[in-house]
């Protein structure tokens, strides 16, 4: 089992409407502490500058997208006054580790596609995440492997719709991605409303989508027993607590269920 971001999903509505209570202080707070050590955080992302220069000025046309060039590089064939959203296909692959070293023929097909979207001028721009090389980033955005993202994007500050769209990876051609282009709407893909959406998303909003990469990349590090360990310490440590102010408030043990009691 890997802690995922599936799961942590299941504990946000909590963190949502932390907005608009005084729980808004602790974020704040926990923000600051990011921001303070960060510095010291390893940084497990790679990005060969010289494949990717290799791969935006050759025949693909296509961009490598990393943590630290992602949004610069999404919005630079975005004009200032655009009114029409300028699309992006973006890859999420990922090599042995992330995609079971099954992401070979998406990939292929895709930079297959590539190439013949760069002949035409209205295509989409295409670019590349390898999930191995960018895990804050993938895990920031929640991505899943073996997806295109569709990006469609206007100037800033206008929000971003982001289209995802599920490749069969044993079966992906590039005949079939020229199709799902030329078929000229979205009825293929699904629209990306979640918590991490990279533009949109709640996360983002508070500040909270790199760091919760951060987090969820460190848990998956994690052997199992020491995330048991983690969720036993945590939950005897809670109840713990619930049982002191139990206590206090109650004054004398079960004292105030007790004198509820009709008799
Ligand atoms: C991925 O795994 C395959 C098979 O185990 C191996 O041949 C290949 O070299 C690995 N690739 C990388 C990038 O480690
Ligand atoms: C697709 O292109 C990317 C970026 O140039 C490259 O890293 C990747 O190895 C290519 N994949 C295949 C299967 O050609
Ligand atoms: C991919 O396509 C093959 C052949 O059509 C099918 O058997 C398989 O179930 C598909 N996989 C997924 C994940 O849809």
């Amino acid at each position: 089992m890997r802690f995922s971001a599936a799961a942590l999903v299941a504990a946000l509505p909590a963190l949502s409407a932390a907005q608009e209570n005084p729980l808004d202080q602790y974020v704040a707070q926990f923000q600051q502490l990011v921001g303070k050590y960060s510095a010291y955080l390893p940084s497990p992302s790679k990005y060969d500058d010289v494949a990717a220069h290799e791969a935006k000025t050759g025949p693909k046309k296509l961009s490598v997208l990393g943590l630290h060039n992602w949004e610069e590089t999404l919005y630079e064939p975005v004009a200032p006054d655009a009114k029409v959203p300028v699309e992006w296909w973006v890859l999420i692959s990922g090599g042995n580790k992330t995609c079971y070293g099954r992401c070979g023929q998406a990939e292929a097909a895709f930079n297959e596609t590539a190439v013949k979207f760069a002949q035409l001028p209205t295509a989409p721009h295409m670019g590349y995440v390898n999930c191995d090389d960018q895990p804050i980033l993938c895990n920031s955005w929640s991505a899943g492997i073996g997806q295109i993202w569709a990006f469609e994007m206007l100037p800033k500050p206008a929000p971003i719709d982001v289209y995802k769209r599920r490749l069969n990876l044993t079966t992906v051609t590039s005949d079939e991605l020229v199709a799902l282009y030329e078929a000229g709407d979205k009825k293929e893909f699904t629209l990306i409303e979640s918590w991490f959406h990279p533009f949109n998303g709640k996360a983002k909003e508070l500040g909270l989508a790199i760091p919760f990469g951060y987090f969820l990349w460190a848990f998956n590090l994690l052997p199992q027993w020491a995330f048991m360990l983690i969720v036993s310490f945590l939950s005897r440590s809670m109840i713990g607590n619930r049982a002191q102010q139990r206590n206090r408030q109650g004054g004398a043990p079960g004292g105030a269920p007790a004198a509820a009691r009709p008799k």
